[in-house]
């Protein structure tokens, strides 16, 4: 068997030509190749200069780091590019039309790739802590949609990141369901089940060459819990004590799973401080900071996961205490994390963030004031539609209070009130199961929106008049439009609107 080709990260990059889609490992910055992007993207720069087009599309598991997603929109090298990010130059590029941007569940990407629905891949580009001369393949960080990409893709390239410690083979549980029609059940009963491979397996024929980094994830730190995220987090847990004493969650607990982003680690900070909500595991996508501090205190016993998206001392400080962690942590391909089958099955408790949410219970995660995308849906409507109970926090407003979070309905929908059970902002919890809309838009007004915006939304359904819902066609989008206008959307005007 020879031995695997060595590249450098500037001859890695000859390899890639316009209009090509490459596949790459990581799910959020965790994981993601950080040597061969810059050199992409410098190529763009010398082929755009020279009056030549240079543009690819990226497909990835999640989003990546700034060397990865920023570097790339900032060449402008950037045509197409799936299923999320979280780049501020690449969501940049994507509201002004430069970047086409796929918006779709991370449970699906995986199956897409394979069913074809995204076109061909020329090259998959995966960030490994080790590589063996027969094909096999340590990931790092996070799994995401790796398997799939490393066995699909035409030709691979590693990034071998000596960064990671050669401890991670067995973290990993590589698993690719079959296709339909011979897909049979994913066997997952609970978060700690193991079904698949420590590695990914590849022909090394496959593989062009391995580039050695030695380069640590691009993870941010969360900002500290603030005052309105702390009283989300009480209003949560206090609304599961109060689930688990009238016996509609088991006494033991069910697997959490968690959204991403500040709002989301304050509340599970404020779900551990609650003395009557028992030790639980965590059925998750990605695996944040708050996380690892509860395992620590064993307040979290188990955490399955996509990504281990922590900020660099947090991950080192894992490896360190590597026999800790390593029995109670599992890093699996996207699509069994976000696998809806298993959710439904082993009961997630689902904890997402909305951007803004209506008085139906609709729910809009990405699209800031309808037109401007943020981030992505992410996995939050796999975990949504599916789970045992999915409930949806944010503060009550955005922008120093000009933006109310509750307006009448959403500027674009992710979740649909279908898939919604309850509401958490800082002011209270509307819990929505087995409301008619009258009843569900009164509970959302009255507990959840701020008190600024109560008699704006009192008056707004008053004048919705007769019918199954509390809609008013001329005027839904009435708040929005202030807020265009003015500035703020407190200045709507509902008797100048149909
Ligand atoms: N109108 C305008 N801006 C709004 C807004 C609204 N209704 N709601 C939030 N924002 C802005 C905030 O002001 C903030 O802007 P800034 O960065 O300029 O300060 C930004 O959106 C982020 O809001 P924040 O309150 O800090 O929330 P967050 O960090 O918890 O992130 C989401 C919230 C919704 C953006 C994030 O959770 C997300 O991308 N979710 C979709 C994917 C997902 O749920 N993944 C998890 C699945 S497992």
């Amino acid at each position: 068997m020879k031995p695997l080709n060595k590249l450098t990260a500037e001859e890695a990059a000859q390899f890639i030509n316009d209009g090509e889609t490459i596949a790459v490992s990581g799910f959020t910055a965790a994981g993601a190749p950080k040597a061969v992007p810059g050199t992409i993207a410098a190529r763009a720069v010398v082929e755009h200069a020279a009056g030549r087009p240079f543009k690819i599309n990226l497909i990835s598991g999640a989003s990546t780091g700034p060397s990865l997603d920023g570097a790339l929109a900032r060449a402008k090298a950037l045509g197409f590019r799936t299923p999320y990010q979280s780049d501020p130059d690449l969501r940049k590029s994507i509201n002004a039309g430069e970047t086409q941007f796929f918006d779709m569940h991370l449970s699906r990407l995986p199956q897409d790739v394979r069913y074809g629905f995204l076109g061909h891949l020329h090259l998959a580009l995966i960030e490994a802590s080790e590589v063996t001369k027969y094909g096999e393949i340590v990931l790092t960080s996070s799994v995401g949609a790796s398997p799939t990409f490393a066995r699909l893709a035409d030709k691979v390239i590693i990034e071998l990141n000596r960064y990671h410690p050669p401890i991670l083979r067995g973290l990993h549980d590589v698993y690719e369901p079959d296709d339909p029609p011979q897909r049979s059940d994913v066997p997952v009963f609970k978060p700690s089940d193991r079904i698949g491979q420590p590695v990914i397996q590849i022909d090394p024929a496959r593989i062009l060459g391995v580039v050695e980094t030695n380069l640590p994830d691009e993870t941010g730190v969360f900002a500290d819990v603030s005052p309105v995220t702390a009283q989300i987090g009480a209003h949560v847990a206090e609304f599961f004590a109060a689930e688990i004493n009238r016996g509609l969650i088991p006494k033991s607990f069910l697997p959490v799973q968690s959204g991403v982003g500040d709002t989301a680690n304050a509340v599970l900070m404020a779900m551990a401080d609650h003395p009557e909500i028992p030790n639980f595991q965590m059925y998750t996508e990605v695996i944040q900071d708050a996380v690892i501090a509860l395992m620590r205190k064993e307040r979290v016993t188990f955490a399955s996961g996509c990504s281990l998206t922590v900020p660099a001392p947090t991950l080192e400080s894992i490896y360190a205490d590597w026999e800790f962690f390593r029995p109670r942590l599992l890093l699996r391909p996207q699509e069994i994390t976000n696998n809806p089958e298993i959710i439904r099955r082993i009961g997630t408790i689902s904890i997402n963030t909305a951007i803004e949410v209506d008085l139906s219970g609709n729910v809009n995660s990405t699209h800031v004031l309808g037109k401007h995308m943020m981030n992505g849906i992410g996995g939050s409507a796999d975990f949504a539609r599916a789970a045992f109970l999915s409930m949806f926090i944010c503060p009550s407003t955005a922008k120093g209070g000009k933006i109310s979070t509750i307006v009448p309905m959403v500027s674009h929908l992710d979740s649909s009130e279908h898939s919604v059970c309850v509401v958490v902002t800082e002011q209270g919890v509307a819990d929505l199961r087995g409301k008619s809309p009258s009843a569900r838009a009164k509970l959302i007004i009255e507990n959840c929106a701020h008190p600024d915006y109560r008699p704006i939304l009192r008056d707004y359904v008053k004048r919705g008049g007769n019918g199954h819902s509390v809609q008013s066609l001329g005027a839904v989008f009435g708040m929005h439009l202030s807020y265009d206008e003015t500035g703020d959307m407190r200045n709507v005007k509902w008797a100048n609107l149909k």
